[in-house]
């Protein structure tokens, strides 16, 4: 494996004018999530959930706006949100589809599964279809061996896949 270096220092921020961590949302935050923390910087990562619920995913400018929010340095809000893997920093589709590739679904049908999506879909796993709709991802073991294969869409498990019944599930979704 070979570390990718990229030069963040210098690469321009895409900014707009509306805040991605709006006066209302601090407010909520203030209130019901800063104290529960002892301190400011350790309520990051629902800080940052909060943001990405909103908006799907955590561009440069909110990675500011939340620096900004609590004090610290962008630098590191964005080093806390890059080590994570649920937390994004380009934009996701609308459905995120985590296929399992642990071993029971490896056993019932991961790779019969996975060929499907990247011909139906047209994209390797850590890509976004061109319409903006699925995003395809592996996902390790979903704590469903018995209903293997299985896959998260969203926030939705689904079990007992196969390849024509994921085909009928997609095309389902509006
Ligand atoms: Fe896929 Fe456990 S191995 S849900």
């Amino acid at each position: 494996m070979a570390w990718i270096m990229k030069n963040s220092a210098t690469a321009p921020v895409a900014r707009r004018a509306e805040p991605y961590l709006d006066e209302a949302t601090k407010a909520l935050l203030e209130a019901d999530v800063i104290p529960r923390y002892p301190t400011r910087r350790a309520s990051t990562l629902p800080v940052l959930h909060a943001v990405q619920d909103r908006h799907g995913w955590l561009p440069t400018q909110a990675i500011e706006e939340i620096a900004d929010f609590l004090g610290l340095k962008a630098s590191e809000v964005l080093d806390t949100a890059s080590f994570y893997e649920m937390y994004w920093l380009q934009p996701k589709g609308k459905y995120l589809i985590m296929v399992c590739e642990s071993i029971s679904c490896e056993l019932m049908g991961h790779e019969k599964l996975m060929e499907k999506l990247h011909h139906k879909l047209g994209v390797e796993v850590g890509e976004t279809t061109k319409d903006g709709k699925f995003t395809l991802m592996h996902a390790e073991c979903l704590g469903a061996c018995d209903t293997a294969p299985c896959a998260l869409i969203n926030e939705t498990l689904h079990e007992h896949l196969t390849p024509d019944n994921i085909d009928a599930l997609l095309d389902k979704l509006p």
